[in-house]
């Protein structure tokens, strides 16, 4: 089944590569901005990119609202700061939003999680608070722009591991990991283990500087995954 995917954010490095990679597999992206102009350029870029691409689906830019229109899935790909005003701005009712949103702090120590609702909550939580009649689900979190628009055909050596109160919700989100991996992502859980995955992030930038590398997770044990 495809779908028709939102990008709140998609101008950025996290949201053009995720759609780019969610195109390259049918599905149709409309990538979002505050300015549509801004979005509309990043489209054209990524369309390129797919020129030689048999079967891919559109890519096109709009203002970040106007993108969720007719769009079924909604992948919120926007900073920590500002979240919250932005998304209670967008009609998300009986979509499917998914948030790779990790909020982190930096400072000369390095890379941290910064705790949300005194640590009782998340990105991914606040976004279902601000849209309750959305299916929000968690995912994506540990995956890298760099490597999401480079030329590998898929991150196979990586796993995303992808948390949500609605079954239904996490299962279209599990088959889209499969766009980036090349299999579906892994069931971490219910919403709230997004207080755990999005600060996982801050290990994964932590030992990217020391390595010079890209990160990911990858999860053992799961037998015909
Ligand atoms: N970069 C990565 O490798 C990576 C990996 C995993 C997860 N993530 C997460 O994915 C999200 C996006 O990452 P990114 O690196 O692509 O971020 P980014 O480049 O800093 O921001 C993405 C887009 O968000 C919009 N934006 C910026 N500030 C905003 C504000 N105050 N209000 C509304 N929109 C704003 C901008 O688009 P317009 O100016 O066009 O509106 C920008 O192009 C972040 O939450 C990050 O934690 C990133």
């Amino acid at each position: 089944m495809t779908h028709r995917i939102a990008v709140i954010g998609g101008t950025g490095p996290q949201g053009k590569g995720l759609g780019y990679r969610f195109a390259r597999h049918g599905h149709d992206v409309v990538l979002g901005s505050r300015a549509a102009e801004k979005a509309e350029t990043v489209a054209a870029e990524v369309t390129e990119r797919l020129a030689s691409v048999e079967g891919a689906g559109t890519v096109s830019g709009a203002a970040n609202a106007d993108a969720c229109a007719d769009a079924d899935v909604v992948l919120l790909a926007v900073p920590w700061d500002g979240h919250d005003e932005l998304v209670g701005t967008l009609p998300l009712d009986g979509k499917v939003v998914i948030s790779c949103v990790n909020p982190l702090a930096f400072d000369k120590q390095g890379p941290s999680g910064v705790p949300v609702d005194g640590g009782l909550g998340s990105a991914a939580e606040s976004a279902q608070r601000l849209a309750p009649d959305a299916s929000v689900v968690g995912a994506f979190h540990h995956v890298s722009a760099v490597t999401l628009w480079g030329d590998a055909d898929y991150l196979g050596e990586e796993d995303v591991l992808v948390c949500g109160d609605s079954l239904e919700a996490k299962e279209v989100v599990m088959g889209l990991a499969s766009c980036v991996t090349g299999r579906e992502g892994v069931n971490a859980g219910r919403l709230r283990m997004a207080r755990q995955l999005e600060p996982l992030t801050a290990v994964l930038i932590a030992i990217n500087k020391k390595y010079k590398t890209h990160s990911g997770v990858k999860i053992t044990g799961l037998s015909g995954h």
